[in-house]
């Protein structure tokens, strides 16, 4: 057994200090989610109830299995923005009838649960997971279409909505419509782009135009039940597959849908599990609130995977990169975690070895970041540091095994890219709340454009004002802070959520269980040219 010791001192004041900071902001990050649990807020959610209507999370809790968990995706989308917090939709991954599916409920509270922007990024990351991982798609309709103040973002855009259903259905995963309420203009292909559909009775309103705009274009008289009601639907267009009592009923529906899918996963069965010999909860209070203090992640990996059981590899070489075998409940994977926050030529090899390794195996790989970038400095150069990052990019980006990634501290520069960032694809990327990413730390890239500004005035010989110099410094130092933040990066859909350290496990082990609805990925066809 290789089962990693614990050097936390979890009775001493660094511990203590670190834990009350992530609490913290733990109490933050619950207020962003309550925002978007709250919706539209009291007026509206009261609105909706009166029409004995349910909300989108009570549809959801209803429609998965008793006790099931969500993995809610996005929660945080459009934070920051002037739309509410959460996007209008809800979406993420739940368990229908044992069968995992993706599940996308628009929030009808908020604007008529109509769609902008944000809505239309987060919906796309969710029908990307379905598609990538193999995954059942159940939408609960009931919106307003296009958010129409700022339809010029979504309106062109927006048409891959349709096109990813096809596409789903195409690569034979089933995509399910449950339709509570309005569904037209472009909406309506919602329901039209799906296998199955169902319709809630005198409460579905499913028309490319409505009485309005069939008055003003033909004029006709008309009304919304004989335009696209579920009764209509059902009976004479035969859009509709099944008409529904109520809410209920249409749930109920669903869950039978499902059931008769005949849903098998493709991918590997767990290995039996064991918990890990470390206290989960031990993980608040091991990244230090201030990330130039280096940690070991190995005291993380302690508490994440199965037995703390954990084959180092090439543990003498390159160690500012920890890289090494475990289980996690059940299923193997590699880790890679950054052990002193800067990449050199040595960690970046071994990365690329390691990736290497874990595709001859199929193995899927585990990125827990805390990086500052690759080293700079004229050493570094000379010693071939852009070559060796490239080497390390490269495996990243062309390793066909599914990568999962956890920003748990700094993640600056390219070591964003090499080590699996959200442009190179890992199926999923959560943020820990001590999370902090951009080009480079604030205090620096401050320092940059003051050294730049500088330059310049001295090449057109003027002086250089110091004062309104202080003044920029501390500006751009304010707005890269805020900028480098989880919950703005996250509102930006650069994540699929800011999770708690202690839920790592758990969230991680629902990921790899979704990706393994799909069949495991063949080894790696080959990779760019290593630049030797
Ligand atoms: N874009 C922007 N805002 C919208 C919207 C849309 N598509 N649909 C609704 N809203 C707003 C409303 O203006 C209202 O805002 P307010 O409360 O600040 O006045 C709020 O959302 C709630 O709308 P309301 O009409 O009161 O809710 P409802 O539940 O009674 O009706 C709809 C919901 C969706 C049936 C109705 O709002 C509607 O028909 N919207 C337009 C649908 C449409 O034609 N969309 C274009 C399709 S591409």
């Amino acid at each position: 057994m290789t089962v990693l010791t614990s050097a936390l001192d979890t009775a001493g004041p660094a511990y203590a200090a670190r834990r009350a900071a992530m609490l913290a902001k733990l109490a933050e990050l619950d207020a962003e989610h309550a925002k978007a649990v709250a919706g539209g807020g009291p007026k509206y959610v009261e609105r909706h109830r009166k029409r004995g209507k349910l909300l989108a999370r009570e549809r959801i809790e209803l429609l998965i299995d008793p006790d099931s968990p969500f993995l809610e995706l996005s929660p945080l989308a459009a934070w920051g923005t002037d739309f509410t917090v959460g996007a209008s939709v809800v979406t993420g991954i739940g368990v229908v009838e044992g069968v995992e599916c993706v599940i996308a409920a628009s929030d009808p509270t908020v604007r008529g649960g109509s769609s902008n922007p944000w809505t239309m990024r987060k919906s796309f990351r969710a029908s990307e997971i379905a598609l990538r991982n193999r995954l059942p798609v159940i939408n609960l309709v009931e919106s307003g279409g296009a958010d129409l103040p700022t339809q010029k973002e979504i309106f062109i855009p927006g048409g891959r909505t349709f096109r990813d259903l096809t596409r789903l259905s195409a690569a034979g995963i089933p995509t399910i419509a449950l339709v509570f309420g309005n569904s037209t203009a472009g909406g309506a292909y919602l329901p039209g782009m799906s296998d199955y559909v169902v319709m809630v009775k005198e409460r579905a309103k499913v028309f490319l135009g409505g009485p309005p705009l069939v008055k003003m274009a033909t004029g006709e008289e008309s009304d919304d039940e004989s335009l696209g009601g579920a009764e209509m639907h059902a009976r004479t267009s035969g859009l509709a597959d099944y008409m529904a009592a109520d809410e209920r009923d249409a749930l109920r529906i669903g869950r039978r849908i499902v059931a008769r899918l005949n849903w098998r996963k493709q991918g590997r069965e767990p290995l039996p599990a064991r918990p890990p010999a470390y206290d989960e909860e031990e993980l608040l209070g091991i990244v230090p609130e201030d990330l130039k203090v280096p940690f070991d992640p190995r005291e993380v990996i302690a508490r994440i995977v199965d037995g703390s059981d954990f084959d180092e590899f090439k543990p003498l070489y390159g160690d500012s990169l920890v890289t090494g075998w475990a289980t996690l409940h059940g299923y193997p994977i590699g880790i890679l975690a950054n052990a002193r926050g800067v990449l050199f030529g040595a960690e970046a090899q071994k990365a690329a070895q390691f990736i290497q390794l874990a595709n001859q195996t199929g193995t899927p790989l585990l990125f827990l970041q805390n990086t500052t970038g690759y080293m700079v400095g004229a050493e570094y150069e000379q010693g071939g540091i852009i070559k060796h990052g490239a080497m390390m990019i490269n495996a990243v980006s062309n390793s066909r095994v599914p990568h999962l990634t956890v920003v748990m501290g700094a993640s600056y520069g390219a070591g964003n890219y090499g080590m699996c960032g959200r442009a190179y694809d890992p199926r999923f990327l959560f943020t820990w709340p001590s999370a902090k990413s951009a080009v480079m730390g604030p205090a620096q890239l401050a320092g940059v454009l003051s050294i730049v500004g500088r330059q310049a005035a001295q090449a057109r010989g003027q002086d250089y004002d110091e004062e309104a110099d202080a003044r920029m410094r501390e500006m751009v130092e304010r707005q890269i802070e805020a900028e480098s933040l989880p919950f703005f990066l996250s509102g930006r859909l650069y994540d699929d959520g800011v999770i708690d350290p202690r839920d790592s496990r758990t969230v991680l082990g629902l990921c790899l269980s979704a990706i393994n609805s799909a069949p495991a990925d063949e080894p790696a066809q080959g990779y760019g040219v290593f630049r030797m």
